[in-house]
């Protein structure tokens, strides 16, 4: 585009009937399933002439994409809205308006209540109805105060476009691919089942489609995602009823695409189908997030988990007699109501047992119109904050241990994109930990061998090589 194109765009000379496009700002919280629901309703919105922006104060529409899963999570949500709600009084001064909305399972959940405690708000909108958002976008924008929370009957990614070549490229050689979504499970502590409604399998069709425009787009990794990603199934072309292990041995077949991995997984759902994939397929990563989130089986049961500590060391005994170089990451919640100190060693004994390369980890948050809030023995703050530290302590040190034995193997190295220093580009290893190493910004996409000769806090450093 010559300068005076780009500007004519931007700015229409007089005369010119041509509005400026609409400019959208998304701000995403939460797990990688709303990232790419942010990406999907951007996507959608495009078609109706919004450009996505990063500056905040150029937006014309914010929309706020959030997470219900802890309370602070949510808290976050209203301090941002106050924030918000100044920057839109200031637009309007100069004449100009901002429209707020609010997506994501804070939405589903509190619905009406948003419009209650920040009237700044424009627009609710829950997760299985964005494919409407940009007909809900323009009753806001006539005035309306919408909020639309119902569960949508109609198959939300059959109506939402797909991601298309220009954007899939500008967004880089990984992406997230929504499988599954919803969950059946009701744990106790959870908001999810409430919040993303009971579990939807896409359809296989749909799924390679949708891999294929992005393996054109240039993606080299795919992760499959789902709140229970592993609870996929679908019928296959060959009319047989597919497991999660099958829709990854048929995406392993699209030319281009050289890496694929996928998560959620719940402990229960990890059938013999996709415990071998481990074993046969060189492009699913040997990385498996399987959170187990207590070891005790007092409460695992608690929390509706419906597995043992021995059954979940067990499972993951089968899947490393197949893939032996498997790295595996969890999710833990300590002072779940009724934890005893005897229960959280039984968790630190699960964690020696396993030995994990990554983890994530929480103090108890009770969420209102889970069956946890109406548990009596909650636990008290003080108590969850000793126990998260003694437990981070412990797996802060596996991971040490984990990137320290990494250094002197040979890997192959997906580059992604540059790195802090120039000159530098950073990767994925195969066990998802950031790769630094000296390449040119021309191999991004490309994977290379590097030997790994150090090993930071947060990622390794590797040389090329030959
Ligand atoms: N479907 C996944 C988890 C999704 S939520 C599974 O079953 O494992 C992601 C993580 O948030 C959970 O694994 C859990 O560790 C944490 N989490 C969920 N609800 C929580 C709560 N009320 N308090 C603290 N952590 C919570
Ligand atoms: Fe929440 Fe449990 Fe469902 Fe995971 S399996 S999303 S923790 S209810
Ligand atoms: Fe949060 Fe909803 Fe994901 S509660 S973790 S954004 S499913």
């Amino acid at each position: 585009m010559t300068q005076e194109t780009a500007l004519l765009s931007t700015t229409p000379a007089m005369g010119d009937e041509r509005a400026p496009a609409r400019k959208v700002f998304v701000k995403t919280y939460g797990c990688q399933m709303n990232v790419y629901d942010s990406d999907r309703m951007s996507d959608a919105l495009s078609r109706d002439g919004y450009v996505s922006t990063d500056v905040l104060e150029d937006a014309d529409f914010v929309l706020l994409n959030t997470c219900h899963i802890r309370e602070k999570a949510a808290e976050k949500v209203y301090s941002e809205l106050g924030r918000l709600r100044d920057l839109k009084k200031a637009k309007a001064a100069e004449g100009r308006e901002m429209v707020i909305g609010v997506a994501g399972c804070v939405a589903q959940a509190e619905g009406n209540e948003i419009l209650r405690r920040a009237p700044a708000v424009d627009l609710v909108i829950g997760p299985t109805t964005y494919h409407r958002l940009p007909e809900a976008l323009k009753r806001a924008r006539s005035g309306e105060r919408v909020v639309q929370t119902d569960y949508a009957v109609e198959d939300k990614f059959e109506h939402l476009p797909a991601p298309d070549k220009a954007k899939t490229r500008a967004r880089g050689v990984t992406a997230f691919l929504t499988v599954q979504e919803g969950c059946d499970k009701f744990c106790t502590f959870c908001v999810v089942p409430y919040t993303r409604g009971s579990e939807v399998s896409r359809p296989v069709a749909q799924i390679v489609s949708e891999a294929e425009k992005l393996v054109e787009g240039g993606v080299r990794e795919i992760t499959l995602l789902g709140q229970n990603v592993n609870a996929w199934h679908g019928v296959g072309p060959d009319g047989r009823e597919w497991g999660l292990g099958d829709l990854l041995s048929r995406l392993g077949e699209i030319e281009g695409l050289a890496r694929l991995r996928y998560t959620t997984s719940h402990p229960r759902d990890m059938d013999d189908s996709l415990i071998e994939a481990h074993r046969s397929m060189a492009k699913l990563m040997p990385y498996l997030h399987l959170p187990v989130q207590s070891g005790s089986d007092r409460i695992l049961k608690a929390m509706n988990r419906r597995h043992t500590a021995a059954e979940y060391l067990a499972l993951i005994a089968r899947i490393r007699a197949v893939q032996p170089d498997l790295a595996l990451s969890g999710d833990f919640i300590v002072g779940f109501p009724g934890e005893t100190d005897e229960d959280f060693e039984d968790t630190m004994r699960l964690v020696e047992a396993v030995g994990y390369a990554q983890a994530f980890s929480f103090k108890y948050s009770t969420r209102p119109g889970t069956p946890g809030a109406e548990l009596g023995d909650q636990i008290s703050e003080d108590v969850k904050a000793k126990r998260l530290e003694k437990l981070q302590a412990l797996l802060f040190s596996q991971q040490r241990a984990f990137a320290e034995s990494c250094v002197g193997r040979e890997i192959d190295l997906l580059l992604e994109k540059e790195g802090r220093m120039p000159g530098q580009l950073v990767g994925r290893s195969p066990w998802l930990q950031p790769v630094n190493v000296d390449a040119k910004a021309s191999q991004i996409g490309d994977i290379i061998k590097v030997r790994i000769i150090k090993a930071g806090p947060n990622s390794l450093f590797a040389e090329m090589i030959g």
